[in-house]
């Protein structure tokens, strides 16, 4: 054989699992859905959200609508950010005063009604993401030489929501139920999703260095009463004495049923995690993970079950979201970025923002300042999973770092469920799939300036729709009459379960399925991700210098 073809069959082989080098994948998908991975083509601004454009004066009712305070609002120290005057003014850089997210204004109508029922049904109950025999499409994909995240979740869950691979093996990842985020966030209104969270390996093994998953279940216990700044109760009792830690601060070793962080600097983790915390090469505090942490966000199309009659989780992904938390960033770090130049003339009275910046790339995630890298893959134009590029990568950074209303840059833990017996409807380790929303009681929250409030049923009346694009008619119709108030029936009814609101019918569903569709064959993510048929109203295309709001701001306490 003539040396020179046999050197090429040599890389071909070598180079990569999937049988072309990295190079050649990148550049493939380049070509086949007309993307690039390095260019910025819409704008470097879409970290920011096409929520923040929206009109808060309904020109039809001539009502107010604040859909802005969800994110915006004063974070919990350790978020040093507070962001709540961004209610008030669309001050944005000047590069973004122009609406970037054009997809808003598109009519989709007509592709989607040449998409039957059956053929999406049939579209979204196919996984994409594991094939047949089980195993990770994607792992199997991607290059060898890829050092992003390696999709490594079977999404199999046991009893307790924890994961295991295909020979039965915990991967560490750990479903958990939580309040689904305000508006865009619920089902109804285009996506159903799913959040694990997983530490590093040294937090499941015992003072011996052996795996246990008793250890591991202590330790993401203590992680969560951390997060949450609470007592959190643990799922079974501990003997305290086995791991040498006082969980529940009663001064002895004994029996415990709790995590007590009442006196913060003697909380520890146990196992193998506490003799690293003893070495500083962890680190422990209320309001942070440690480092290492891991978070998974599957984020997929509705399904229909004609059984259960419900709306639901589908197999199709849309996207695959991944967080990994690379560096510790103390309190005192954190405050600095948050009184950064950026931040400060966002909001101290600069009659202009200023354009943020990420760094890190497509491959290994765009990293923001408080020590997490974030990453994606999402749908590519015949409905296979891709790595996000560096653009559609930079969509992940806003809501993921500048926010009031998060907890270390992540959203869900904080709202996960409490429930510790398996059989609660509270349990709060199951995925979705396991125990879905249905019955569950609706959460309540505080802001200032107001008494105690059940959060859904708050954000309905002060937004008077049931998304920040006040497009959602499903919602309207059953929570709103004629006039634009609140049902009194149906905010009772949504006090006791809150699946009525958060899931939308079936018909609802496999539109928004459809119109969703329309956009992966387009490929057109840079311009705006929501699922509308229909060109949005309530939102501006363009603003001026000066544009005010015209919302009274609503402050979480
Ligand atoms: C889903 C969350 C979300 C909602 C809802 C939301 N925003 Fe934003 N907003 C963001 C994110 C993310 C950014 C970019 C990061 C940052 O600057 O905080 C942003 C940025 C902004 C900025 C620019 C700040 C700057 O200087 O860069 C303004 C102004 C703003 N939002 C106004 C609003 C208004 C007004 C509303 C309601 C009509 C609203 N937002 C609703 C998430 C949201
Ligand atoms: C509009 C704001 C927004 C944008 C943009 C966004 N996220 Fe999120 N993300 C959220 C919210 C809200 C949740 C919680 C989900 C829920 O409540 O249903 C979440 C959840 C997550 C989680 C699970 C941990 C957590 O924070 O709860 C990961 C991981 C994640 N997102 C990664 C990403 C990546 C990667 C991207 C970009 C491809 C991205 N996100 C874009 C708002 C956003």
């Amino acid at each position: 054989m003539n040396l020179l073809l046999f050197i090429p069959f040599i890389v071909f082989f070598v180079g990569c699992s999937s049988g072309v080098t990295q190079e050649q994948y990148i550049e493939n998908m380049q070509l086949d859905n007309n993307i690039s991975y390095s260019e910025i083509i819409n704008t470097r601004g879409i970290y920011i959200t096409s929520m923040c454009y929206t009109k808060t004066k309904d020109e039809v009712t001539g009502k107010i609508s604040n859909p802005c305070y969800s994110c915006h609002t004063k974070g919990k120290i350790p978020n040093y950010y507070n962001d709540t005057n961004l209610q008030e003014e669309y001050n944005f850089p000047p590069k973004l005063m122009k609406n970037p997210f054009s997809n808003l204004f598109k009519d989709r109508s007509l592709q989607v009604a040449k998409i039957s029922d059956d053929n999406i049904l049939k579209y979204i109950r196919k996984s994409n993401y594991l094939d047949e025999n089980n195993s990770i499409i994607l792992d199997k994909v991607l290059p060898k030489s890829w050092k992003g995240y390696r999709p490594d979740c079977y999404f199999n869950f046991d009893k307790f929501g924890f994961d295991r691979d295909l020979n039965d093996n915990y991967t560490l990842w750990r479903a958990f139920r939580y309040y689904p985020f305000l508006g865009t966030f619920w089902p109804t209104n285009g996506s159903s999703d799913d959040v694990l969270i997983r530490l590093p390996k040294i937090f499941s093994k015992n003072d011996n260095g052996v795996f246990d998953i008793e250890t591991y279940k202590i330790n993401l216990s203590i992680v969560e009463a951390l997060i949450k700044q609470k007592n959190i109760t643990l799922e079974s009792e501990v003997d305290e004495k086995k791991y040498g830690v006082d969980l529940n601060q009663n001064g002895i070793l004994d029996g415990s049923d709790i995590i007590n962080i009442s006196l913060a600097d003697k909380i520890s983790y146990v196992g193998k995690a506490r003799d690293a915390l003893k070495s500083k090469t962890i680190h422990l505090a209320l309001g942070l993970f440690p480092e290492g942490t891991e978070f998974l966000h599957s984020v997929r199309y509705i399904d229909y079950n004609s059984k259960s009659g419900l709306t639901g989780m589908a197999k199709r992904m849309k996207e695959l979201r991944y967080a990994k938390k690379i560096s510790w960033s103390s309190y005192s770090d954190i405050q600095r970025a948050a009184n950064s130049e950026l931040f400060e003339a966002q909001i101290n009275g600069a009659e202009q923002g200023v354009m943020a910046t990420f760094r890190g790339n497509y491959e290994e995630g765009l990293k923001n300042e408080i020590g997490w890298v974030y990453q994606g893959f999402i749908e590519d134009k015949r409905g296979d999973l891709r790595p996000q590029t560096h653009e559609e990568t930079i969509g992940c950074m806003g809501c993921h770092s500048h926010l009031g209303a998060t907890t270390d840059s992540i959203f869900a833990f904080a709202r996960k469920f409490e429930g510790v017996d398996i059989n609660d409807i509270n349990y709060g380790w199951n995925h979705w799939s396991q125990k879905g929303l249905v019955g569950v009681k609706e959460p309540e929250v505080k802001y200032k300036n107001f008494t105690k409030t059940y959060e859904y049923s708050f954000y309905l009346k002060n937004n008077h729709s049931g998304n920040e694009f006040r497009d959602n008619d499903e919602v309207k119709d059953k929570f709103f009459d004629k006039e634009g108030a609140v049902k009194a029936d149906m905010i009772k009814a949504l006090h006791d379960d809150i699946s009525i609101l958060l899931l939308p019918s079936k018909q609802r569903a496999v539109m928004l399925d459809k119109g969703y569709r329309v956009m992966v064959k387009e490929q057109s993510y840079i311009y705006g991700r929501d699922a509308n048929i229909k060109p949005m109203k309530n939102l501006f295309k363009e603003l001026n210098t000066g544009d005010k709001t015209e919302v009274n701001v609503i402050v979480r306490q």
